[in-house]
């Protein structure tokens, strides 16, 4: 095993990166169908499963080209097969076997959320376990105990919103552009975080996050204080929404560290990961830094092209898999809901539907 070959294809991002037998990555190709989706203010299934038809071979060109190599050179191919969008999945899945079959090569599917922890990895490739990783994308929010390479024990994940859903709900209340999240995060930078309150999200039963409260407080603040949405996203945001976004911000980066912070305690961990689109986020971004210095502990925050989607993480969480002669062609399926952590995991998710 020489060189791994990454696809992703489970929501928006078209992806395709090559990685060596020690995880250094070659190339990392990403094309986004954003700009696609904006008009609809959220992803359409049907249009992101053609999108990634139609750019799947120019990108796997490319990462081939970036990394100076051809598919002969390719001794793995790893893909995401789920959690996702099915058809989306479908198309990566596809490709990869066909591929795989093609040029007589081994294909592990991969947990995209087991990429997202391992981009820890990418960036820092000796952080020690145990390891404690956050999760926070458009799509899903969750935290893990990584005791060993490979084994993921989850500790608390959404039970409404993801918190990356929860920024861009906002800023649609707000008429702030699409995606919600990197508007809000640089519009807060000039606002008063204390402005306006946002109580602590109290959950029973097991521990979990939700970010649903948060928005519909967005939208009682907008009644109350008559906020009204700008008429055209481009517009200068008033103060008012400036100081609003800024607490929003704040509450929804308490919350999340407020149970990273929790299982540090209980747990005990050597390193914390941030990962997911989320990890763009300045305020997070300074608060997770600040949250491992302050226990002295490892800290991976990856670079935001290794935090959104991109093929290198899925990659890089098959390569062990690869490493060890294993070939998933004859069995490998899309699945659309595909939790991570084991049977503590599904226990709990089943409990919350
Ligand atoms: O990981 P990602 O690219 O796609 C998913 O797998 O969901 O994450 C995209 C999400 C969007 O919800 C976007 O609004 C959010 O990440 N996001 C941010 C920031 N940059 C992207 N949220 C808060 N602050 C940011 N700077
Ligand atoms: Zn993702």
């Amino acid at each position: 095993m020489r060189l791994v070959l990454g696809i992703e294809t489970s929501c928006d991002e078209t992806a395709v990166a090559v990685i060596d037998r020690d995880g250094a990555v070659l190339s990392s190709v990403v094309s986004s169908q954003v700009a696609t989706h904006a008009p609809f203010g959220g992803v359409v299934p049907e249009i992101a499963a053609r999108k990634h038809l139609e750019a799947l071979a120019p990108v796997l060109d490319q990462a081939l080209d970036e990394a100076g190599i051809e598919l002969g050179d390719v001794s793995g191919i790893a893909v995401t097969r789920g959690p996702g969008l099915i058809g989306c999945l479908l198309v990566g899945v596809a490709a990869a076997r066909t591929l795989a079959v093609a040029r007589g090569l081994p294909v592990v599917g991969v947990n995209h959320l087991e990429g997202h922890v391992v981009s820890g990895w990418l960036e820092a490739p000796d952080l020690p376990h145990p390891a404690l990783a956050l999760v926070v994308s458009g799509g899903h929010t969750a935290l893990w105990r990584v005791p060993e390479p490979g084994r993921y024990v989850q500790v608390a994940r959404t039970r409404d919103d993801a918190a990356g859903e929860a920024f861009d709900k906002v800023a649609k209340l707000l008429g702030l552009p699409y995606p919600g999240g990197p508007a809000i995060d640089r519009i807060a930078e000039q606002g008063d975080p204390a402005a306006f309150p946002f109580g602590e999200v109290r959950i029973k039963g097991p521990p979990a996050f939700s970010f649903s409260g948060y928005k519909t407080a967005v939208r009682d603040l907008m009644r109350r204080h008559a906020i009204a949405p700008l008429a055209h996203p481009d517009d200068e945001p008033p103060r008012p929404i400036v100081d609003l976004v800024a607490s929003f911000r704040h509450a929804v980066v308490r919350e999340l560290l407020r149970r990273v912070r929790r299982e540090i305690e209980r747990d005990r961990p050597r390193s914390l990961v941030l990962a997911g689109g989320v990890a763009a986020n300045r305020l997070l971004r300074a608060e997770f830094l600040r949250l491992a210095d302050e226990h002295g502990l490892a800290v991976a925050v990856p670079r935001p092209a290794y935090c959104t989607d991109n093929a290198a993480m899925i990659a890089r969480a098959g390569l062990p898999r690869l490493l060890a002669g294993g070939n998933d062609l004859d069995d490998i399926e899309a699945e659309a809901a595909l939790p991570l952590g084991g049977p503590e995991a599904r226990r709990t998710s089943r409990r919350h539907r």
